[in-house]
């Protein structure tokens, strides 16, 4: 909630029980006519109904007590029996003066921190890391940024695929092409070697390869299908041969997700939980939630109230291997083990909901998770091209992810070029961070569900909704601070509102705890797009009404820069939530 208006509803409160009624008709909420005042209170008209009294004259009452209150300019009744509020600048102008001295401005502490664990990212090992997965890392680094600025505990966790049909191609394509390694003798006993056989460009190639073939050749597939079984069975040189694809796609991995930004607490994957399969699959029969059905070993998780069809869960298929179910499974019993967090959210693309919906039912029927686990899926929608088909390559491919940050990086470098004074190597630092904010925020101002479409012209222009124009305003407060410093002159506390522009302005950051607080509750990054994005406009409209540098009155100037100079924190913190870094230039 608004912590300042909760401030003024407390007033409110207070005095309708002096006047006889009840505290809840005190809510005070921001003005829906902002040409009449700033904020109203309406609950005159529901205590009248209960109180049997004209709201007229309940609102009257309520006035008369308050109208020696020095916070309100002006209060007055409307209409029916509405309350239209005007506040004395002075007391926003000393809310926002202590707020400003909050590090987190306005959120509250907790009373209980939850510890959370967000499993994003979740790319393949040995697989390119690709744009569908760029969704997942952007919106789970979000998720995870919010929830740990507001005092969780988080655990973020890349949870990558290791483990799955994949690996089995890899050895065997790399069987098929170097069948002199060691191992692939079936007696293979030696260690580990450090040298890989191949290198991250190779090993890049060698999946499409390998899976190409499959789909054409049933006995490729075959052999595919035998490696990963032998594989899951631990046979020595092809474990040998997994740990190798392991380090140098992680590597790779690693350099990935570091140039977006976003930073994983845990390196886990599908393979960490494998050593526990077999137990959670015992303690699954022994409690009895399996049945066998067509040879397979399932747990029925349909409910009588479902509205669509939620097939069993499969443990085990009628060949013995675990799936990808299992694993899900398995890892929160791992996960409950090793952390017992409160809540676990999986951000992935939607179209997994359903195995998700299998696994927590599972995993809550056979009581892996107990009651007070919130196992929670955060579905997002699919990043399409322009064509609304989801985003590919110009020849129809799969984008590769580090390909598509080195085109938005270059789309935007072109815009940079008319701005002379930088060194190369600072060009690339601000065309990385601005090229960064395009794909980042065109990403995370959508709705998390929601399919959007992939515009890189919208994305990086600097004006309208963008990555870009938020920087760019940060960028021009970090500018006039610089002058300001040279001139020797500091931020002093804000001593007032001077324009209508500027009272919305400390309206606006007065809302910055709503704002963070309900991004959490709802996991909704885009409220706080649509945040930056309203305080910046009302920044740079700010910017053009006022001659901030020119100013002569001191101490209206040493206001001024204070208010920009928390504009810009609030700003930058938002951005930071967003996993958006901003230059200091551009
Ligand atoms: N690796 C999976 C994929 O590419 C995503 C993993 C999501 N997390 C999970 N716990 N299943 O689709």
């Amino acid at each position: 909630m608004n912590k300042f208006i909760k401030q003024l509803s407390h007033i409110f409160e207070d005095t309708f029980e002096q006047c006889g009624y009840d505290r809840s008709y005190g809510t005070v909420t921001v003005s829906n006519r902002p040409d009449l005042c700033q904020f109203q209170c309406n609950g005159a008209l529901p205590a009248a109904k209960k109180f049997k009294q004209s709201p007229i004259e309940i609102a009257n009452k309520v006035l008369e007590a308050l109208k020696d209150n020095p916070i309100f300019k002006s209060i007055t009744t409307a209409g029916p029996g509405f309350i239209n509020i005007i506040l004395e600048d002075e007391y926003l102008v000393n809310y926002i003066n202590e707020l400003s001295k909050e590090n987190k401005y306005g959120c509250a502490d907790l009373l209980e921190p939850k510890t959370i664990m967000v499993d994003y990212g979740g790319a393949n090992v040995a697989k390119p890391l690709h744009v569908g997965h760029l969704r997942s890392a952007i919106i789970g680094e979000s998720i995870k940024r919010i929830s740990r600025f507001l005092g969780h505990n988080v655990i973020g966790d890349v949870h990558l695929g290791d483990w799955g049909l994949q690996m089995g191609m890899v050895v065997s394509e790399v069987k098929r092409r170097q069948p002199d390694l060691p191992y692939f003798d079936e007696n293979y006993t030696g260690e580990y070697p450090t040298k890989a056989p191949f290198t991250i460009n190779e090993l890049e190639e060698i999946y499409p390869a390998a899976s190409g073939l499959a789909k054409t050749d049933p006995a490729a597939m075959e052999e595919a299908r035998k490696a990963t079984a032998e594989l899951q069975k631990g046979r020595k040189g092809y474990m040998a041969l997994w740990k190798h694809i392991l380090d140098v796609s992680v590597a790779d991995l690693r350099t990935n997700y570091g140039n977006l930004n976003v930073e994983f607490d845990l390196w886990k994957g599908e393979s960490d939980c494998q050593q526990h399969i077999d137990y959670i699959v015992d303690y699954l029969k022994e409690n009895n939630y399996t049945t066998e059905s067509d040879g397979a070993l399932i747990v029925e998780v349909a409910e009588e109230t479902d509205t669509y069809n939620v097939p069993p869960f499969i443990v085990l298929k009628s060949d013995g291997a675990s799936l990808y179910s299992t694993t899900d499974l398995t890892t929160i019993w791992e996960r409950v083990k090793d952390y017992n967090p409160d809540r676990i959210i999986y951000v992935v693309d939607k179209r997994q909901q359903l195995h998700f919906e299998q696994v927590f039912r599972c995993a809550k029927k056979s009581k892996i998770a107990n009651d007070d686990l919130s196992l929670e899926f955060l579905g997002f929608g699919t990043m399409n091209g322009k064509d609304g088909k989801p985003f590919k390559t110009r020849e129809g491919g799969v984008m590769r992810l580090q390909d598509l940050i080195q085109i938005i990086k270059d789309n935007v470098r072109d815009k940079l070029r008319d701005n002379s004074g930088f060194t190369p190597e600072e060009t690339e630092e601000i065309a990385r961070k601005v090229g960064l904010s395009a794909l980042k925020y065109g990403d995370l101002s959508n709705q998390v569900t929601k399919d959007y479409v992939f515009d890189i012209d919208r994305f990086s222009s600097f004006e309208g909704n963008t990555g870009p124009y938020i920087l760019y305003t940060v960028v021009r407060i970090k500018s006039i601070l610089r002058k300001a410093n040279e001139e020797g002159l500091s931020a002093s506390k804000i001593i007032g509102a001077y324009s209508d522009t500027e009272r919305d302005l400390l309206l606006t950051i007065s809302k910055f705890n709503e704002v963070i607080e309900g991004s959490y509750l709802d996991k909704a990054p885009n409220r706080i797009c649509e945040y930056v994005y309203e305080l910046s406009n009302l920044f740079n409209k700010f910017y053009h009404e006022t001659k901030i540098l020119s100013e002569e009155n001191i101490g209206k100037k040493s206001s001024w820069i204070g208010l920009i100079t928390l504009t810009k924190d609030i700003l930058e913190t938002c951005l930071d939530l967003l996993g958006i870094e901003t230059p200091e230039r551009m």
